[in-house]
Parts: structure tokens; C-alpha cells; sequence
């Protein structure tokens, strides 16, 4: 078929122009499946490069496709060695394709699972990479908001290959360091308790998540295990008191715990920032102890796996959510447009609610990756509830 002839099909057919584009590329393997669609692998064929799309149905954004052009406004202008780079995009009249570089080294916390070694010292290269993204984030005033193991990818199989954060989807341009954002937004478990609190939030929440995602790939639990109850949660949360049960963090250095203990303080002006979580004596240092932390860590990550499973079905959807202001899993709005006039919710209700969507839930009953839940064999262990990360 000519271009112009093909020009007039998409015409007729109401596609696009953009649509034209995808005649370069060939579909195969799902990567990964996210909120609203699939990541796919796919080929370039003009050079025959791999690069991964992410394919998102226009139905599922009840009518907000003004979302997915901020995820691509955003990350199209990211350029960091640690951060999955937007190489092309365009749609159809059903669909979004975000063309992506492939990284082919599985998520985080999955390959983890896979490595015959994992010690407190190859945490601090994994962590120092993730922030190292971070922080080039924060300098540009952006914040990425939905940190968690999930959308930190290997650039590709070897054994030191670097961590890449990709997911912007729900990421923010700050107008001023001092912008407040004020909706709901994050992932369960990772979310930081003013996001939860609904107080306004900024850069800080960030730092939150990664001290949870810290936390969790050196024990393989999560730190708020414990707190099945909203409110209970919520007084964890803010009570500074982070605990390391010994049976899990013996041997683990200090430096790595205060590295934590200062990522979670409860109020964010307290919280260290990127840049100085990327000065502290555990990622520059070396008191990281190499002894393997892997079995302790797969223990906990897959003890649990049944009861998650269930769990998430309740939860259903895995990203906080604003039901009756749009679509499932995604924050809509921050200060600078709707959200601070929002009649308020509490983010039970946001829980709860999301419980009751069918969708997502099939989307992640398909991740098997596993996902740290509460220490098992711990003497004080309880059942955890529908708060388990
Ligand atoms: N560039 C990429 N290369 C390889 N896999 C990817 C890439 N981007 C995303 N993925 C996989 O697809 C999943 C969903 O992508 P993500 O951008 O996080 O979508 P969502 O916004 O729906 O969560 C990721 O968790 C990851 O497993
Ligand atoms: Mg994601």
C-alpha cells in the first residue's frame, strides 16, 4: 500500500495520523501487565531494534486521555541513564502505544528472587541507582509518585546491569520546590503517610517508598507488616519507630537501618532528601555487610504468596485510587487543577471501593512476581490483613 493510499484508509477508518507509525513495529511477548494495559515487546522493523510498548486502552481512561499525555509530556523530556527513555509514541482510535527502550532484565524484585546471592552490599548499588534516578527527578522538579519494586526494571540480564525507574504514569512537574499536590496517589504499602493523610504532599513522598522499598529487599517483608487496621496503620506510620525483628536483621549495619529510619520519618520536612540519601554512609560508605541475605528474604517474600493472592483480590485494584473522579488506579489531578477544591475521602474508602472493581483484579492475579509480605516464623507474627504491601 502507497502512504498516500494508506493515509486515505486511515482516514476513512477515522484513525489518527499517527496511527500510521505502527506499521513499523511488531508485536510479540507481554512484558508486563500494568493498571490500564499491557507492556509489550515488540520490533522496530525498519532496524530490527527490540523496544517495549506499553499499550493503553482509551476505554479504560474514562475519557481522561489528558493523563497519558502528561505521562508522555513527562518522560519524553527525561534523559538519565537510570531512567527507561520514551523513544517514539503514537495511537489509534482505541489505543495508546508508548514506545519504550526494552529493558530486558525483569523487575526488581522478581530477579532478585532468581540470583543465587543477595547481600545488605547489593542492595546499596540497586538503592543508589534508584535514587540516583531520583534525585536527577527532584532536581528537575518532578515527582514520580507510584515508587515501588514493580516499576524498577534491569536495563538487561547481567549481573550488575543498572536499575531503570520507567512508570510515569502518575508522576508530577512541580511548578516551585514548594508546590503542595494534594491528591491521592501511590501504590499500596508504598504510599507516604501525608499522601494517605491527604495533607498535601511533594518530592518527599518519593523517599518514602524507596525507604519501604529499601526495607523490604533486605528482610522481604515490609516494614507496617504488622498494622492490619487502617488506623493502627496509620499510627505505625507516624510513630517514627521503625522495627527490625533480629531473627531477620542480624548482622545488617547500622548504617542501614538509619539509612530507613531516616526515609520513613513520619513528617516529610524531617525525611532526607534524594540528594542526601545519596550522601548518606550506606550508599557511600562501606559498612554493607556481604553476608547473603537471600534465603531469609525468599522466606518471607513467597511464605505468604497464598494468603497475598487473596488479598489482592480484595484490593483488586494496586494503586490508590479516586473512584468518582476517574478511572481505576490512577490519581487524576494535583493542586494545580481540580484537586484542591475535591470534596474529601478518606483513603478507607478509596480502599474499600476499589475492592469492589472486577477489572484490575484479573491484571493482578497475572503478576506472579513475588512481593514481600510479613515475616512468617516471627513469634508475634499475626495474620496480616488487606494492608499488607
Ligand atoms: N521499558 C520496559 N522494558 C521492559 N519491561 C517493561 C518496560 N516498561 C514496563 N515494563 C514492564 O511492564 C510493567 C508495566 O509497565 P508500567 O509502565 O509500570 O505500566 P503501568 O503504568 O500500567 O503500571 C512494568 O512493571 C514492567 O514489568
Ligand atoms: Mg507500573
Amino acid at each position: 500500500m502507497t502512504s498516500a493510499i494508506r493515509g486515505m484508509w486511515h482516514h476513512l477508518a477515522q484513525q489518527p495520523e499517527s496511527y500510521e507509525r505502527k506499521q513499523y513495529y511488531t508485536f510479540g511477548r507481554v512484558l508486563g501487565a500494568g493498571t490500564f494495559g499491557e507492556v509489550r515487546e515488540a520490533v522496530f522493523t525498519p532496524d530490527g531494534r527490540h523496544v517495549a510498548i506499553k499499550v493503553i486502552k482509551k476505554s479504560g481512561l474514562s475519557g481522561d486521555e489528558a493523563m497519558v499525555l502528561k505521562e508522555i509530556d513527562i518522560v519524553r523530556h527525561l534523559h538519565h541513564p537510570n531512567i527507561v527513555k520514551l523513544l517514539d509514541w503514537f495511537e489509534s482510535k482505541d489505543k495508546y502505544y508508548l514506545v519504550f527502550e526494552l529493558c530486558t532484565g525483569g523487575e526488581l524484585f522478581e530477579e532478585i528472587s532468581k540470583r543465587g546471592h543477595f547481600s545488605e552490599e547489593d542492595a546499596t548499588n540497586l538503592i543508589r541507582c534508584g535514587y540516583d534516578s531520583i534525585s536527577y527527578l527532584h532536581d528537575h522538579n518532578i515527582v514520580h509518585r507510584d515508587i515501588k519494586p514493580e516499576n524498577f526494571i534491569f536495563k538487561d540480564r547481567s549481573r550488575d546491569a543498572p536499575l531503570m525507574l520507567a512508570d510515569f504514569g502518575i508522576a508530577r512537574i512541580m511548578k516551585s520546590d514548594d508546590e503542595v499536590l494534594s491528591t491521592m496517589c501511590g501504590s499500596f504499602g508504598y504510599a507516604a503517610p501525608e499522601v494517605l493523610l491527604r495533607k498535601g504532599h511533594g518530592k518527599a513522598v518519593d523517599v518514602w517508598s524507596m525507604g519501604v522499598v529499601t526495607f523490604s529487599i533486605l528482610c522481604g517483608y515490609s516494614p507496617f507488616w504488622r498494622f492490619e487496621e487502617h488506623k493502627a496503620l496509620m499510627t505505625a506510620m507516624l510513630s517514627d519507630n521503625i522495627e527490625f525483628i533480629d531473627t531477620y536483621w542480624w548482622g545488617i549495619s547500622d548504617n542501614a537501618k538509619d539509612f530507613i529510619r531516616r526515609s520513613l520519618k513520619s513528617n516529610p520536612d524531617e525525611r532526607m532528601t534524594a540528594r542526601e540519601a545519596l550522601q548518606h554512609p550506606w550508599l557511600t560508605g562501606e559498612s554493607a555487610s556481604t553476608r547473603d541475605l537471600l534465603p531469609d528474604v525468599l522466606h518471607n517474600f513467597n511464605a505468604r504468596a497464598t494468603l497475598r493472592r487473596a488479598v489482592l483480590k480484595l484490593q483488586a485494584v494496586n494503586r490508590l485510587r479516586k473512584l468518582s473522579h476517574g478511572p481505576a488506579g490512577r490519581s487524576l489531578s494535583d493542586s494545580s487543577s481540580t484537586s484542591d477544591h475535591e470534596r474529601p475521602q478518606s483513603s478507607e474508602m478509596d480502599v474499600d471501593q476499589a475492592g469492589k472493581s472486577d477489572g484490575p483484579t484479573e491484571k493482578l492475579e497475572q503478576q506472579q512476581s513475588p512481593e514481600p509480605c510479613s515475616p512468617p516464623t516471627d513469634p508475634k507474627d499475626t495474620v496480616p490483613g488487606s494492608w499488607v504491601p
